[in-house]
């Protein structure tokens, strides 16, 4: 310390000192560390009751989640298509991996921090339906492909091909790409010409693989009434249908032809060339889903049985004809459709506060009073699985298993 530095600091403390009485010194706290902060509540254990969980509490019945893939792996596989289940439903490397024992033949996600999640877990053959359009996103998909020799990268637009090669090279790879195919004007590059000169770009590019082509419907999925959803299914997809039968004709690589989702699993082998669909929703159904109707003409769409499900607590009972639980907006993200409070049709469950949900009824089965449980179908089912840690496994009404959501959050 030199001279000046050391009177001034002298200054200071004799500054302080004649202040001293007057500044108040905080006593040390202990903070959190980072992993604290971040550290997910703890589940509760296997083997007890699913009644005794803390609520609320995110639940799927096992026999119902089984019987859904079985059935749609049967059902695919009699009209000879493919399973490639979208991820983005259940974020779950636990549930990806029965649909792959099950003979899925690859996952999909819609971003591509899911996709890495999910690779992290051993999941290896990952198509990522949506493009990524930052430098910092493509070099990471670029890496994640170097990891993972079978993931697929989706592409819409030419600029964002030339950025993929560049990567790749970087990254010392040839990278495999399907080129997104808009059905409607959500996502993807329209069929035609533009979808033409895309693909051919991409085989062009010495760094990128094509390896065929997306188009999923997300228009067609929820339309209400079979006959209504079929024609329109059809008609939407036709002109990519004749750009697939142009690249093919090109000698372009059009191995895959994948799309489709749960309201039209059943549609799908009728477009000429489809190869596999992205089904997601169909493993834990919604309050969306069961009302769109089904080929056997049931109002109430029963190929696959809602097997997710939402515990919660009442916790006022008081007033009549009202109930208020502990799952709101954080527990169900949507008030409309409303969640379906099972063994009780008469209720009305409106999820619409931040941390309670309002039940009116004019008439209930039963009698509640505070600390009773209710159990409700999701309104849909995916933003609800993107709130919770866990979903417990049951059968049986008993907890069987606690797997983790690998990729809550991951939305970028
Ligand atoms: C590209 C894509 N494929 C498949 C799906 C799965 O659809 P569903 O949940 O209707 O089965 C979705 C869902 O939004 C999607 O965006």
């Amino acid at each position: 310390m030199n001279s000046k530095t050391s009177a001034t600091r002298r200054a200071f403390l004799a500054a302080s000192a004649a202040t001293a009485a007057h500044i108040w010194v905080p006593r040390p706290v202990k903070g959190y560390c980072v992993a604290e902060v971040l550290a997910p509540v703890k589940p509760m254990a296997t083997g007890i009751s699913k009644w005794d969980l803390d609520t609320p509490a995110l639940c799927v019945d096992l026999d119902k989640l089984e019987q859904n893939i079985a059935k749609m792996q049967r059902s695919l596989a009699a009209n000879k298509l493919g399973s490639r289940p979208h991820a983005k439903t259940h974020k779950c490397a636990a549930i990806a991996k029965l649909q792959m024992a099950a003979g899925a033949l690859g996952i999909c996600t819609a971003k591509l921090s899911e996709a890495e999640a999910l690779a992290a877990e051993g999941l290896d053959r990952i198509c990522m339906t949506t493009g990524n359009l930052s430098v910092s996103k493509i070099r990471r998909a670029m890496q994640l492909r170097k990891r993972t020799p079978q993931f697929i990268q989706a592409v819409d637009y030419e600029p964002n091909a030339h950025d993929m090669d560049a990567a790749a090279k970087e990254a010392g790879i040839v990278a495999d790409v399907v080129i997104d195919m808009a059905v409607g004007t959500r996502s993807g590059i329209p069929p035609g010409d533009d979808a033409m000169a895309l693909a051919k770009l991409v085989d062009r590019l010495p760094n990128l693989k094509l390896r065929g082509v997306l188009s999923y419907d997300g228009g067609a999925q929820h339309i209400t009434g079979f006959a209504e959803r079929k024609a329109r299914a059809l008609a939407n997809i036709e002109g990519n249908v004749k750009t697939f039968e142009a690249m093919k004709r090109a000698g372009l690589n059009t191995e895959i032809f994948s799309g489709g989702g749960t309201g039209t699993y059943n549609i799908q082998h009728l477009v000429p060339g489809f190869t596999d669909v992205q089904v997601g929703s169909y493993l834990f159904m919604d309050m969306q889903y069961l009302a769109i109707g089904g080929a056997d003409g049931n109002p109430v769409y029963s190929d696959f049985a809602p097997s997710l499900t939402v515990l919660a607590t009442i916790v006022n009972h008081r007033f009549p004809g009202r109930l208020t639980t502990d799952a709101g907006a954080k527990a169900f993200t949507l008030n409309v459709p409303r969640p379906g409070v099972i063994g009780e049709p008469g209720m009305d469950y409106n999820p619409g506060s931040d941390e309670f949900g309002t039940i009116t009824f004019k008439e209930s089965r039963k009698t509640y009073k505070m600390g009773d449980r209710l159990e409700m179908i999701v309104p849909h089912c995916d933003p609800v699985v993107n709130l919770y840690d866990y979903v417990y496994g049951i059968r049986k009404d008993r907890v069987e298993a606690v797997w983790p959501i690998t990729a809550r959050g991951h939305s970028q």
